[in-house]
């Protein structure tokens, strides 16, 4: 290896470019972007566990009189639009979910979870626990990013209701 390469290798620290630039199997820009897991994007990206276990629990039946259950949610279940926004922009004020009125605040998670992040979470959240909606897709979350961008304050369950 030459010392050159090797001064390379240092001073980027990817080995993939090194392997890239030393086999030739591949042009270096491409080993530098992003790596493209179509199939396993999603799986990777669901962030339940981490992000909205601690309120909604791990069962989705959240806590009585504070968290408002996902499992078996209209406002999760229905058009998949609804969820997308309360996750990116959150939730104030009264919401009525499976008969029971709650009324707390959610707080936005737009500048934390990426698109990938909040298809995939939503995803298991409307599979999981006897839930049989249609998958989110990375896509619909890119769409309504942009259609919501000068947006700052949370949703009401009026407005989201209003929502399509
Ligand atoms: C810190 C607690 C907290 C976290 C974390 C949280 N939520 Fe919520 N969520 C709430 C509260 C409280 C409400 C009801 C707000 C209200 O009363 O206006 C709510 C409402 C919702 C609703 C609408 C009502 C329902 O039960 O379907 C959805 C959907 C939802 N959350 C999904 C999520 C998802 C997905 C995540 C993770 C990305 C998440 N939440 C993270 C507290 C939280």
């Amino acid at each position: 290896m030459s010392k050159l390469l090797v001064k390379f290798i240092a001073v980027t620290g990817c080995a993939a470019v090194a392997v890239a630039f030393i086999g030739r199997q591949q042009p270096v820009e491409a080993a530098g972007a992003p790596p493209v897991h179509a199939a396993a994007a999603l799986p990777m990206a669901n962030k339940y566990a981490e992000v909205c276990q601690v309120c909604h629990q791990a069962n989705g039946l959240g806590l009585e009189g504070a968290f408002p259950p996902l499992a078996g949610s209209e406002w999760l279940s229905g058009p998949a639009i609804v969820p997308i926004a309360i996750v990116l922009k959150g939730l104030q004020g009264e919401i009525v979910v499976k008969g029971k009125t709650y009324g707390g605040a959610m707080m936005a998670w737009e500048g934390t979870m990426s698109d990938d992040d909040v298809a995939a979470t939503l995803t298991y959240a409307r599979t999981q626990w006897g839930n049989r909606s249609a998958p989110v897709t990375v896509a619909l979350v890119r769409a309504a990013r942009t259609r919501f961008a000068k947006r700052t304050t949370p949703w009401t369950s009026a407005e989201l209701k209003a929502l399509k």
